[in-house]
């Protein structure tokens, strides 16, 4: 379970301060897919960042299961996986294999365990015949495949995507939803970020709706379907918004 506990964030913007985030609270619960959806500016990659301890809260607690993630902060790396935006932070001279193999060692995997745990992402993501070959001449949908197998390498059970389709053509934006659609279910908890309601009507159970640096709502997308007796995302997030429905 992640428990984000009344937590700010505050940037100086040309002398401006700027709330990015707003003592917000949230759990999130292990093995769920949630969607983290908000207009530009609205606090969400400063959220990721905060989650996955690139940058510390002014105020307020991050734990997963129990642990403080600023005074755990190795231990939480270890859990997490992250993918920020549709850059795939590869290095273009290297091939595949060798990036993956880069990336295991900065965890501190052996190299039995990179081997096995690289072969079983060939695998899934279909990219054995390309493994060993160099990053730079990949098409879009290639390098995306071994980004996510980037954020995948040491086997982490909580993964934070950023926007992670936005620039993506068609076919990269699939192998990227057919990814999350393969791991529902297996018990990791995938947290991503994404302009797209198709998206989250598609892959989510969960969704986390901010505005302005404030929760407008967070919860299961049934229920929200539920109460609000409509099953039109775009409708719906336009409307708490504008109702300025906040219940944080
Ligand atoms: N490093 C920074 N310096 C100054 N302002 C920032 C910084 N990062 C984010 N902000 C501001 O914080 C607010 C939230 O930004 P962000 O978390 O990137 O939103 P989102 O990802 O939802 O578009 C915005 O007003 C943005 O300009
Ligand atoms: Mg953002």
């Amino acid at each position: 379970m992640i428990v984000i506990d009344q937590v700010s964030k505050q940037f100086k913007d040309k002398k401006q301060l700027v709330k990015a985030v707003d003592y917000i609270s949230l759990n999130i619960k292990e093995g769920n897919v949630v969607g983290l959806i908000g207009e530009n500016g609205a606090g969400k990659t400063t959220l990721l960042r905060m989650l996955c301890t690139l940058i510390a809260p002014d105020e307020g607690t991050i734990t997963i299961d129990g642990d403080n993630i600023y005074t755990h902060k190795e231990k939480v790396r270890h859990r997490l996986g992250v993918l920020f935006g549709s850059e795939t932070g590869l290095y273009n001279r290297l091939t595949a294999r060798e990036n993956l193999e880069y990336f295991g060692s900065l965890y501190g995997m052996s190299a039995h365990d990179i081997k096995n745990q690289i072969e079983m992402l060939a695998k899934r993501f279909g990219m054995r015949k390309y493994l060993d070959r160099r990053v730079e001449g990949f098409s879009k949908g290639m390098k995306q495949k071994v980004a996510i197998a980037r954020t995948l390498i040491h086997d982490p059970n909580i993964v934070l995507f950023d926007e992670p389709t936005t620039g993506l053509d068609i076919t990269s934006a699939t192998i990227f939803r057919e990814f999350i659609y393969q791991f529902k279910g297996e018990g990791k908890t995938i947290i991503f970020s994404t302009h797209i309601m198709d998206e989250i009507a598609q892959l989510c159970d969960d969704i986390i709706m901010m505005h302005k640096g404030q929760i407008v709502y967070e919860g299961k997308l049934e229920e929200l379907y539920e109460t609000e007796n409509s099953r039109d995302l775009n409708y719906l997030f336009t409307s708490k918004i504008v109702r300025g429905d906040l219940y944080v």
